[in-house]
């Protein structure tokens, strides 16, 4: 009960110091942490605590009181979050605008060859009148939605709407995105609806994760303000970034991750992209399995 759980991890802590090192997720003498934010191998801060450049992460003090803030040089954004377990990254993604101060009217993405790509736990919104958002450059397809102030104006869609009722077209609009995105140019232009209120009036849009609510936002100008929203990235290395012969042990194993597809024949699976892979930790051991032994057997552990 209570007293015996306390007197195993006393005994835990004083007696087998060496299970805590063990579960270092960073490379020893490497930094853990930026701020708030965990940097797991193989992201590093500082030369020889990365895997490689792609994830290297600057850890930079903004402002003296502030929290320092984690940022991925290599693609070019800030890092909210790292999850080794499900391979992803939260990252701050711009907010493009058009009629309000900010950053211009698109934004050309392109992370060919990066360790990183856009999860399908993303949406791509966007708000204002007579607003036609678009991602390009995604061939074949072409992709986005259309804000319009026709039929209903701000006021009365988010007051009356609720839930998935609302950004539906009436001030704001959203759209699926395709998956595991690396190259597109989101944009935004005038929808070309004369009658349409406030045509000229600040328009945004954006990629976001999907549990971000858009209910509680009341104007573009409110997302504008924020210049950024958190969006979620898949990450994963390449096989080669693997040392041979540690692909696969008792502890961990590496494989590529995979992906559905609707193709004409049903669902069917293909791998993300040639060559890349991700390694996860067997049942019955946790830790890092990207470290060098990196992963732990729990049972073992105990008993030492
Ligand atoms: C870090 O701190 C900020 C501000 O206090 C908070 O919003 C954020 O969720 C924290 N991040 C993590 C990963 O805990
Ligand atoms: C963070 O600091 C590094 C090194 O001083 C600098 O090169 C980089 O531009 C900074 N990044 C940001 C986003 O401030
Ligand atoms: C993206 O970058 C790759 C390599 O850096 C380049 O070959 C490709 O043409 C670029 N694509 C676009 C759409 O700019
Ligand atoms: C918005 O719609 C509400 C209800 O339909 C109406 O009362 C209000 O006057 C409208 N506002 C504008 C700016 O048109
Ligand atoms: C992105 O799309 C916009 C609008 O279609 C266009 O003006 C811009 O030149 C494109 N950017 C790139 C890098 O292709
Ligand atoms: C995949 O790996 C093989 C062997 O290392 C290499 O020859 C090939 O160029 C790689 N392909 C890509 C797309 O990187």
């Amino acid at each position: 009960m209570i007293p015996r759980s306390v007197s195993l991890f006393f005994f835990l802590l004083f007696l087998v110091p060496e299970i805590a090192s063990a579960a270092l997720m960073a490379r020893p003498n490497c930094a853990e942490t930026c701020g708030n934010i965990s940097i797991p191998f193989p992201f590093g801060i500082g030369t020889g605590c990365y895997m490689n450049s792609w994830f290297s992460v600057d850890c930079n003090k903004t402002t003296a009181d502030s929290p320092s803030r984690a940022f991925l040089s290599s693609i070019n954004m800030e890092v909210l979050e790292i999850s080794l377990e499900g391979s992803l990254v939260r990252v701050n993604s711009p907010v493009i605008s058009s009629g309000c101060s900010g950053r211009g009217s698109n934004i050309a993405i392109n992370m060919t060859g990066s360790r990183f790509a856009f999860s399908p736990s993303n949406r791509f919104a966007a708000m204002g009148c007579n607003n036609r958002a678009s991602l390009t450059q995604i061939k074949p397809e072409i992709v986005g939605c259309t804000s319009t102030c026709d039929a209903n104006n701000l006021t009365s869609s988010s007051t009356g709407g609720k839930g998935s009722c609302y950004c539906s077209g009436n001030n704001c609009c959203q759209t699926t995105i395709p998956s595991y995105l690396q190259v597109f140019n989101a944009s935004l232009e005038t929808a070309g609806y004369p009658n349409d209120q406030g045509r000229d009036q600040c328009k945004v849009a954006f990629i976001v994760e999907r549990e971000w609510s858009l209910d509680n936002i009341k104007s573009p100008e409110a997302v504008q303000h924020l210049q950024h929203v958190p969006a979620i990235l898949k990450w994963f290395v390449y096989n080669d970034d693997i040392p041979e012969g540690e692909e696969n042990s008792d502890a961990m194993k590496c494989s590529p991750p995979l992906r559905l597809i609707t193709s004409r024949w049903g669902l069917s699976t293909v791998t993300l992209y040639s060559n890349s892979t991700t390694c996860s930790c067997n049942p019955g051991y946790n830790g890092n399995p990207y470290l060098l032994d990196g992963c732990t057997g729990m049972i073992r552990a105990r008993l030492i």
